[in-house]
């Protein structure tokens, strides 16, 4: 008789592969991407130097960085048929699914979408790189009856993006140092974090030696999810449902009896908190007092304390929880926080789809069958 499999429901900590991209180690709240810790790199580097650096290996020397930026600037432009269709999208759908359909059809432009070696993938994730932020600023935009602003060849990454979305009126973020350096480090803090759910799917996908188009789409339905990237959104439309700080102990406190989830709150890997809030809670507490919008900071230490003193195991704040107060006091429409997310995770996943490429198995698991036992079709009654 065969012994009963055991079941590993949500693959609850299954290894299933190696990887030299990130490591994370929740005894010690520590992640390094290609062995720089994450708050090095948010604190010295710019998100450019850290795509260089998931997909290279190696940080870049100055004159490398120049290179790659250069590239970077000169792929960021849409072209007509991708501006049309972007508007063609009805306005009623989350931006994520136009993100989606806008990568979909990048690839089907790409005469070589199906080349897979590691050259060609690293080109079409440094045009994904390029081209996301163009796409989720025109769609921002069009969302608001604003005219689209053309990408910059002159500006750096962040600050590139943030001129899209909101121009260089008074009051831009793009016009404060500040603002690009803080959201320039919500850019390298989610930009890649191993074997999470939306890589995952996309090694799942490269797996079968499909392109890395069709992987980054599916990565991106994954990312969507509200237990996965879409959490940063939840987190804010809680923090304006409960509105007035004074609320925040009470309402997390009927979530808990109610066995509802907090979003924002908990990790499947880190358990003793996640090591990428400290630096996003710092860059959110400082947005928040340039600004002057201190009552999220207040709601924000408020919900932290409530949930961890509530709850047996002590749950703590994910990186989405000081993400979605930071974005929008960045003046971001909420339903665009996990397009900002898969702005910066593109990196980490094409990193990893060069990685599975480079030394695949196709990953096919097993199930343990519960349904009927084996029967025969009955005789037809009618
Ligand atoms: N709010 C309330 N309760 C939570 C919680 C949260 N955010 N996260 C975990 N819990 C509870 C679970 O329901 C579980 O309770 P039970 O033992 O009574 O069933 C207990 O804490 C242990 O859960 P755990 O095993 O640590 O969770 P997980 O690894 O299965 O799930 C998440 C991890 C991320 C899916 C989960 O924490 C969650 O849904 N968080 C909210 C969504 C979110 O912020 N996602 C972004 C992740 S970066």
């Amino acid at each position: 008789m065969s012994e009963t499999p055991e079941i590993r429901k949500g693959l609850y900590g299954v290894v299933v592969d190696e990887t030299s991209v990130s490591k994370v180690v929740p005894e010690t709240n520590s992640l390094t991407y290609r062995g720089y810790p994450v708050q090095e790199l948010a604190r010295y580097c710019s998100f450019e130097e850290v795509a260089y650096l998931l997909w290279n290996g190696r940080l870049p020397t100055q004159e490398s960085l120049i290179r790659f930026s250069a590239r970077e600037k000169a792929l960021r432009h849409l072209d007509r048929h991708l501006i049309d269709l972007i508007m063609s999208m009805p306005l009623s759908c989350h931006p994520m699914d136009v993100l989606r359909t806008a990568v979909s059809f990048i690839g089907a432009q790409d005469p070589d979408a199906y080349t897979r070696d590691s050259e060609h993938v690293r080109h079409s994730a440094l045009e994904l790189m390029a081209k996301l932020p163009t796409i989720v600023a025109l769609d921002i935009r069009r969302r608001q009856g604003k005219s689209y602003i053309e990408p910059s060849r002159k500006k750096g990454f962040a600050e590139n993006f943030l001129w899209m979305v909101f121009g260089d009126e008074e009051g831009s973020p793009a016009n404060s140092r500040s603002n690009i350096e803080a959201f320039d480090k919500s850019l390298i803090l989610y930009a890649e974090h191993s074997f999470n759910a939306s890589t995952f799917t996309g090694r799942v996908v490269t797996s079968t030696m499909s392109d890395t188009y069709s992987a980054v789409v599916a990565a991106i339905g994954a990312l969507k999810g509200p237990l996965h990237g879409g959490a940063n959104e939840a987190v804010m439309h809680n923090m304006l449902e409960i509105d007035d700080p004074s609320k925040a102990e009470a309402w997390a406190k009927e979530k808990l009896n109610n066995k509802d989830l907090v979003m924002g709150f908990g990790h499947r890997v880190y358990k003793k908190g996640d090591s990428r809030v400290p630096t996003m809670e710092a860059a959110f507490k400082e947005l928040a007092e340039e600004h002057g919008q201190t009552k999220w900071v207040e709601m924000y230490d408020i919900l932290a304390k409530t949930m961890e003193e509530n709850t047996s195991i002590k749950i703590k704040p994910n990186l989405d929880f000081p993400a979605g107060p930071a974005y929008y006091i960045l003046g971001f429409p909420i339903e665009f926080f996990t397009p900002i997310f898969v702005m910066a995770r593109i990196t980490g996943w094409t990193a990893h789809i060069v990685e599975q490429n480079e030394n695949n198995s196709l990953i096919r698991p097993l199930s343990a069958y519960v349904g009927e036992e084996q029967r025969s079709v009955p005789p037809k009654s009618f």
